[in-house]
C-alpha cells in the first residue's frame, strides 16, 4: 500500500478503537473490541500494535481475496476446458485454485529481519538484516515445481507456498480458501462463456501488488 493511503487507512482504526474506548460498557462486542481489551505478555496491546494487525487483516482480507479472483477469472478465461471441467465437477475447485495461485502469486512478498545469522540456498545472511521474501519467485522454482507453468494440482498442493509456512503461516488460509471456492462455484455455475475481451488488454498491477488492476471480460450468462 502506497505510504499516504496507509497513513490515511491507519486513521480509520484510529477512529475505531477511539470510538470503542469512548463507548467504553457499550462498545460493540466485535474483534476489534476483543483486541483492545486482549492480553499479550501480561499487558494490554498498544494502538500501533492494534492498528498493524487490524490493518493486515483487513488488507489480506480485501487486497489478496481481489487480487486472486482476478487471477484465477484470467486464467480460466484463457483454459476453457479447465474452466468446463471444474464446472462439471465443483470437488476439483479447491486444488485448482491453490494451484493457479502458486504459478501467479496474489500476494507477491513479505518483509522481514532476520533474528540470528542464517545460511540459505548457499548465502549467508547476518542477523538483523532485513528481508524481502518472494513468495512469487519461490512458488515457481524450477528445482522444485518442475515447468513452473505446468497445472499440476495434486503434484505440487505440498510444496506450495501461497499461504506461507512456519510459525506465520497465513491464518487467514482456511477463511481465504472458502471465500475463492464459494465465490467460484457461484461465478462457474452462472456462467455460460467466458472470454478476453478482443479489443482490449488487461492490465496487471504494479508490484508490489499481485493479480490485474484491469481485466476486461465477455461473460455470456448461462439460460435457465
Ligand atoms: C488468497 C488470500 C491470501 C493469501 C494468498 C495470503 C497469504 C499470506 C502469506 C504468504 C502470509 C505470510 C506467511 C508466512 O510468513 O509464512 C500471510 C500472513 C498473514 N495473513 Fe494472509 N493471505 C490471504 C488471505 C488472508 C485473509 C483473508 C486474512 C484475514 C482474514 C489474512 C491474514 C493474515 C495475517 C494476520 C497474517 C500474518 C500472520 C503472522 O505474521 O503470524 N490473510 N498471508
Amino acid at each position: 500500500m502506497p505510504i499516504t493511503l496507509s497513513i490515511e487507512f491507519d486513521g480509520y482504526i484510529y477512529d475505531l478503537l477511539e470510538t470503542r474506548r469512548r463507548a467504553a460498557a457499550n462498545a460493540p462486542m466485535d474483534v476489534t473490541t476483543l483486541l483492545m481489551k486482549e492480553l499479550v505478555n501480561g499487558r494490554p496491546m498498544t494502538d500501533e500494535e492494534l492498528t498493524s494487525l487490524l490493518r493486515n487483516w483487513t488488507v489480506g482480507e480485501l487486497g489478496t481475496i481481489s487480487a486472486s479472483v482476478s487471477i484465477v477469472v484470467n486464467y480460466l478465461s484463457e483454459h476453457p476446458d479447465l474452466r468446463q471441467s471444474l464446472a462439471n465437477d465443483n470437488s476439483a475447485l479447491p486444488d485448482a485454485i491453490d494451484e493457479i495461485l502458486r504459478m501467479d502469486a496474489p500476494l507477491m512478498s513479505n518483509r522481514r529481519v532476520s533474528t540470528r545469522d542464517v545460511e540459505i540456498g548457499g548465502r549467508r545472511i547476518p542477523a538483523g538484516e532485513k528481508i524481502t521474501i518472494l513468495w512469487a519467485s519461490a512458488n515457481r522454482d524450477e528445482r522444485v515445481f518442475g515447468d513452473p507453468d505446468a497445472f499440476c494440482p495434486k503434484k505440487n498442493r505440498d510444496q506450495n507456498l501461497l499461504y506461507g509456512a512456519g510459525v506465520h503461516v497465513c491464518p487467514g488460509a482456511p477463511l481465504a480458501r472458502m471465500e475463492l471456492r464459494v465465490l467460484m462455484e457461484e461465478f462457474l455455475a452462472a456462467v455460460d462463456t467466458l472470454e478476453p475481451a478482443p479489443d482490449e488488454q488487461p492490465e496487471r498491477a504494479a508490484f508490489p501488488t499481485g493479480g490485474l488492476s484491469y481485466l476486461p471480460m465477455i461473460i455470456g450468462k448461462r439460460q435457465g
